[in-house]
């Protein structure tokens, strides 16, 4: 037992006081974790778009005084009653949907989406109790995604911590906690390309690349980006990325000017943007008969699918995903596995890095579409 373990620690975090707002780095109040829960210390994090669209809350629900954070790597520190299979010392990686193992999904091959403990973007306290762990002078900061990594430390549910490898390094392997498996995955175990098939990827950040990687992995032999940011072309050759369009450089709708490349449609399309134009676009262009697209992107709040019924009628299959399709507990501490035995590379998705106190550098890069994954190093 740790000498913290039972105790309030008093730590650094980064809270979002306001939407849009920088975050200001204050001294919280971590309480210890309750029955079924766990309570880590985080060494790396990482920004996630989905992290910024809650914190500029424009199409999402507002909720402040919150910390954010769900891509990082940690520690356990201690554990509450009933927790079994982890231990203080354990390497950790927090993830934003999790597993019971108890539940229907959570018993079935094909889904993640647990009863439980699935992605829940609203809620800002623990499952539990329905109470916050983190205060400032009394007063409760919410909870973002169930795994607030802003924070030096944070409460999780047992069931939304994967225990890894202790010889993968945190600050390389915290990215596989949310972007790097929810591309790779949404490709590998999703969209399924079969070897030699052409692939459309729709945004060009770290969870499109990821998707591009997977594709790549499973043999496909045309992979097209499409992106609005030109400068992310050069960078997504490292990817495995044979061609790029823009829909900004066509007069006609991007679909169209990928129909017309590939002949009829491509075979697979993964759509990683969040915008509902792009999602409609990663739809209309699979091919007929057999074409399958994959939706990743976090849409707006009020955004809505529009598209012919023709389309589903001529045989095109339209799927989505969470955590590309990846039960947390049971299957991520294999893809750490992956990086380990080099048949995956994380480097190339970290572009950035910044001491903890210079956070708000992470948004600023994002938002400027310079950086894939900036590391935020917590002792910093
Ligand atoms: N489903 C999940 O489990 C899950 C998990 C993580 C992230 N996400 C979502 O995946 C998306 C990508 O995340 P990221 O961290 O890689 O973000 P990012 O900002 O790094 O990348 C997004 C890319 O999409 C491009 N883009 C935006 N609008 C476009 C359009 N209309 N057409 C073509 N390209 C466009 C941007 O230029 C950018 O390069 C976000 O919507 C994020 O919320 C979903
Ligand atoms: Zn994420
Ligand atoms: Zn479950």
């Amino acid at each position: 037992m740790s000498s913290t373990a039972g105790q309030i620690i008093k730590c650094r975090a980064a809270v979002s006081w306001e939407a849009g707002k920088p975050l200001v780095i204050e001294e919280v109040e971590v309480a210890p974790p309750k029955a079924m829960e766990v309570r880590l210390k985080i060494l790396y994090t990482s920004l996630c778009h989905t992290d910024v669209y809650f914190w500029e809350a424009k199409g999402q629900t507002p909720m402040f005084p919150r910390i954010f954070g769900h891509e990082a790597g940690g520690i356990v520190e201690s554990v509450g009653e009933g927790v079994t299979d982890l231990a203080p010392g354990d390497h950790v990686l927090p993830i934003f949907t999790g597993e019971c193992r108890e539940c229907a999904h959570c018993k079935s091959e094909d889904s993640n989406m647990c009863d439980l403990l699935r992605i829940n973007t609203d809620r800002g306290v623990m499952i539990s109790d329905g109470q916050s762990r983190f205060s400032i002078n009394g007063k409760p900061i919410y909870h973002f995604l169930g795994t607030s990594t802003f924070s030096e430390y944070t409460v999780l549910h047992v069931g939304c911590v994967a225990k890894i490898n202790p010889a993968a390094p945190l600050d390389k392997v915290c990215v596989v906690s949310c972007g790097i498996s929810t591309g790779y995955g949404a490709t590998v175990n999703v969209a399924r390309p079969p070897k030699g098939s052409t692939v459309a990827v729709f945004g060009l950040g770290a969870v499109g690349l990821a998707a591009a990687e997977g594709a790549r992995a499973s043999g496909a032999s045309r992979i097209i980006g499409v992106d609005l940011n030109p400068k992310r072309f050069e960078e997504a050759k490292k990817f495995g990325v044979t061609e790029f369009v823009n829909p900004a450089d066509h007069k006609k709708p991007v679909q169209e000017v990928l129909v017309e490349m590939t002949n009829g449609g491509v075979d697979r399309s993964v759509e990683c943007t969040g915008n509902i134009n792009a999602m409609i676009s990663a739809f209309e262009c699979v091919h007929d008969g057999w074409g399958v697209a994959v939706l990743v992107g976090v849409p707006h709040k009020d955004a809505e699918f529009k598209t012919h019924p023709v389309n589903f009628l001529n045989e095109r299959t339209l799927k989505g995903t969470f955590f590309g399709n990846y039960k947390p507990r049971t299957d991520i501490p294999g893809v750490v596995e992956k990086y380990m035995n080099k048949e995956l590379e994380l480097e190339k998705f970290i572009t950035h890095s910044v001491p903890f106190s210079e956070i708000n550098k992470a948004f600023d890069l994002m938002l400027k579409g310079e950086s894939l994954r900036c590391i935020i190093r917590m002792d910093g």
